[in-house]
């Protein structure tokens, strides 16, 4: 009686392993591998944290609304055919004027120009703007056919281009810039040999939908030795004239570190 007993629940055991793997197997074959790391744990709860703690002390912004926006943008999609358009509700939701002149770009100079803003509240790069705060250092995309996101992997730019998280920085960044009027600040990483990179998000989104009547370069030189790229070399001189095309006023300046920035 007892080993019959034993029987039965080594069989259940077996089913229940079974069905273990199978769907483990299933989920992992759902969740085709991407080579970009999955949507960020507790994603929409981490949205709405950011949303309240940057809303808290400005006029009425409806955060769960923000957060539902966010999330019908990638929800049920095809992490390969995101648009534009797909994020046009959150945009929407999130519209933010910056004064002019207190707009500043970056590119490949990221944690040195969100330390300049920390120092000056009055200044914003995209990331200090709702939008940016938004999502700043999150992953995030889902499936086609489920309401599920995928946390094991998402799309990089190089699996496929109208990825949710590229699709979301170049609609943000163009939004941005679009919006920046006056003159202009951009800081570049003068130790590149390329300062200015047409590849970048700056040189590929942001320059192009500018408006602004002036563009000031700040090339931070901030390592020890030559550097790579100056003021007066060729990629700036690209820059320049890109700049001058569209009629804006151009200003570079070597800088050695963020205290000779005169924003
Ligand atoms: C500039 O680029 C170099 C080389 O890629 C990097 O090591 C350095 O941290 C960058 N500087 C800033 C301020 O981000
Ligand atoms: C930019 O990308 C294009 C196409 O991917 C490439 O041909 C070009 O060399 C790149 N330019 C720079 C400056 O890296």
């Amino acid at each position: 009686m007892a080993k019959a007993r034993l029987y039965v629940m080594m069989g259940l055991v077996v089913v229940v392993l079974s069905v273990g793997v199978g769907v483990g197997l299933w989920i992992y074959w759902k969740a085709q591998s991407w080579s970009g790391p999955g949507t960020t744990p507790y994603f929409l709860e981490e949205l709405e944290k950011r949303c309240f703690s940057y809303t808290r002390d400005i006029s009425p912004v409806d955060c769960t609304k923000i957060v539902e926006a966010f999330e019908n943008a990638f929800i049920f999609k095809d992490p390969c055919k995101i648009t534009e358009e797909d994020y046009e509700p959150l945009l929407k939701l999130t519209k933010q004027s910056i004064p002019c002149g207190k707009v500043l770009l970056w590119s490949k100079t990221k944690a040195m120009a969100h330390r300049f803003t920390q120092q000056r509240q009055d200044l914003f790069t995209l990331e200090d703007a709702l939008l940016g705060y938004l999502a700043d250092g999150l992953s995030w995309c889902g499936f086609p056919d489920s309401n599920a996101m995928n946390y094991q992997s998402c799309p990089t730019r190089g699996d496929c281009k109208e990825n949710p998280v590229s699709v979301f920085w170049d609609v943000a960044s163009k939004t941005f810039a679009q919006g920046a009027c006056g003159v202009v600040n951009v800081l570049l990483n003068g130790t590149r040999s390329n300062a200015f990179d047409e590849n970048s998000t700056f040189g590929r989104v942001e320059l192009h939908t500018l408006k602004a009547s002036a563009l000031h370069v700040w090339l931070l030189h901030d390592q020890e030795g030559e550097p790579s790229d100056t003021c007066s070399g060729s990629s700036i001189a690209h820059l320049e004239s890109i700049a001058s095309g569209k009629s804006m006023t151009f200003n570079c300046q070597d800088i050695k570190s963020l205290d000779e920035m005169r924003v």
